[in-house]
């Protein structure tokens, strides 16, 4: 029986997982915030990821990782650095340690954010971040490459589309990038079982209008049944959908803010 440990056990995606899994794998739970309380085959650790005593204290006995800890959208360098460079580390360290043999990190389409969304996308091609928090993306996807190769730690980088609670698209830019509760669980599944050594993946429902026509995700085995499709007709225009930045780049309002090349605002 797999042991999975979940980072990031308290937020948003981490919970729809643990829920999933309950009756499914052993976990071991890992978030600085608070968790609803251990149930049977549940281990709940809270501390910093930064921790490298407790982080690995909580590895021993792990199979695979899903490393989805760490901050979640753009912020200030000190956080950035802290939870998703140093965090980050620490995670693959603890993990190495312990011969975990599959980390599934959490990277994001904001590490490629500056590609046009007439761009059509594999993971094969250079990367274009859009913030600070895309930076940090592409870090995690160099370390996680760097453990599979000289260390033996198979990986797969998913760079999630758009998750959300409630569980529908926002925004118009989300029926390119939504990605469902249902498919995501699918798609993580897979990341921890398909047989292979290194993968960048996109992770996207099979919707229409999306930039990432995915060789890899059909090499794990990702079938998305969920279309952002079905909610064109309900997604009211959003404020980030008339942006001028935004609404040209596949980052969207990420690419905008802060940027003075584009608005021609001072530096
Ligand atoms: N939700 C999405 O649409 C989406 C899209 C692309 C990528 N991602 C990535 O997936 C992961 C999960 O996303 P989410 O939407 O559930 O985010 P979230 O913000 O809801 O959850 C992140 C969790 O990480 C924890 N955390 C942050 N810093 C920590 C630290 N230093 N030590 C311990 N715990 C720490 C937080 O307490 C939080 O519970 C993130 O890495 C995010 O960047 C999410």
């Amino acid at each position: 029986m797999r042991r999975i440990m979940i980072t990031g056990a308290a937020g948003l995606i981490g919970r729809m997982l643990r829920a999933r899994w309950q009756a499914r794998w052993p976990m071991v739970l890992v978030d600085r915030a608070e968790m609803d309380p251990p149930g049977p085959d549940e281990t709940v650790v809270r501390c910093e990821l930064t921790d490298a005593d407790a982080m690995r204290a909580a590895m021993q006995g792990v199979d695979a990782v899903v490393h989805l800890g760490g901050v979640s959208t753009e912020a200030p360098w000190e956080s950035i650095r802290d939870a998703n460079i140093e965090g980050c580390y620490q995670t693959f360290e603890a993990a190495r340690m312990a011969g975990v043999r599959r980390m599934v990190f959490a990277s994001s389409n904001h590490a490629i954010g500056f590609y046009p969304r007439t761009a059509r996308l594999d993971g094969s091609e250079a990367v274009r971040p859009d913030t600070r928090y895309g930076v940090s993306k592409v870090f995690g996807e160099a370390l996680a490459s760097l453990y599979a190769d000289k260390f033996g730690l198979s990986a797969v980088c998913l760079r999630l589309g758009t998750a959300r609670q409630p569980d529908e698209p926002g925004e118009r830019r989300h029926l390119a990038t939504w990605i469902s509760h249902r498919d995501l669980a699918h798609l993580v599944e897979r990341a921890i079982e398909a047989d292979i050594h290194f993968e960048i993946v996109f992770g996207a429902s099979r919707n229409r209008e999306g930039w990432w026509p995915d060789e890899a995700a059909r090499r794990i085995g990702y079938q998305p049944r969920d279309s952002a499709d079905d909610w064109r007709d309900r997604v009211a225009e959003h404020a980030n959908d008339r942006d001028p930045i935004a609404r040209d780049l596949q980052g969207g309002i990420f690419c905008s803010w802060e940027n003075t090349r584009m608005t021609g605002m001072a530096r």
